[in-house]
């Protein structure tokens, strides 16, 4: 089946299954894939483990070239780590220079992909607003809190779930009430709840729907 080059535009609040259903989704229809959480958060490391005099104009020329392979780092995924990433996200001036390296992801994916699909807070609202499929994808923060629980643990990490709930929702409210690319859903996108769903049928929900206007 050859397909005409689609834009898909994921967004979720933290732990809701949107990257693990991305993935799925970029696999299945031959898809750029980009986690763009995983770009702030690389940046956020990057500060942490540097601590540049000026913090603004290091990020803008490190965001100027990241590495894709690089976002697969598994230590990014740590708390401090996401806290510092939202927290950096709030600067228009940081935002701005992220949005060029993802809107070049987003429209110009290597040819020999038949589109891209990337999942985040803005991607709907902002980076690809004439995406061709956009989703928003959440669950209850007591599931979200628990998967992210679950996925600590099997990467080794000493983890409290009263811990792991607190700066979840932490998070969430910084999130959605910045003034800057605020999380929410976009108007024309479509809601996925995942709270009771398995992430099989999760991705086969969105498939369906996205199988019903391509063919
Ligand atoms: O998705 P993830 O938890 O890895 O994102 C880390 C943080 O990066 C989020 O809490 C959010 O503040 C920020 N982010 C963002 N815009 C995106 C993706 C992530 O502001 N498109």
């Amino acid at each position: 089946m050859k397909l005409k080059k689609i834009k898909v535009a994921i967004d979720s609040p933290a732990a809701a299954g949107a990257g693990t259903i991305s993935k799925m989704l970029a696999k299945h229809y031959n898809l750029l894939y980009c986690d763009t959480g995983k770009i702030y958060r690389y940046l956020a490391k990057k500060l942490i483990q540097k601590k540049p005099k000026n913090k603004i104009s290091y990020l803008k020329k490190i965001s100027k070239k990241v590495d894709l392979k690089k976002l697969k780092d598994k230590t990014l995924i740590n708390d401090e780590v996401a806290y510092t990433a939202s927290q950096i996200a709030k600067d228009l001036r940081v935002r701005k220079s992220v949005l060029k390296f993802q809107r070049k992801l987003a429209y110009n994916p290597p040819p020999s992909y038949n589109g891209s699909i990337l999942d985040g807070r803005d991607i709907g609202t902002i980076v690809i607003k004439d995406a061709d499929f956009k989703f928003y994808i959440t669950a209850s923060i007591k599931i979200r809190a628990t998967r992210r629980f679950k996925e600590l643990k099997k990467l080794g990490k000493k983890v409290k779930f009263e811990e792991i709930l607190k700066s979840m929702k932490k998070r969430d409210r910084e999130d959605r009430t910045r003034k800057h690319s605020k999380l929410k859903k976009a108007a024309n996108s479509t809601l996925i709840n995942t709270s009771g769903l398995s992430i099989k049928n999760s991705f086969l929900k969105v498939k369906k729907i996205m199988d019903s206007k391509l063919n």
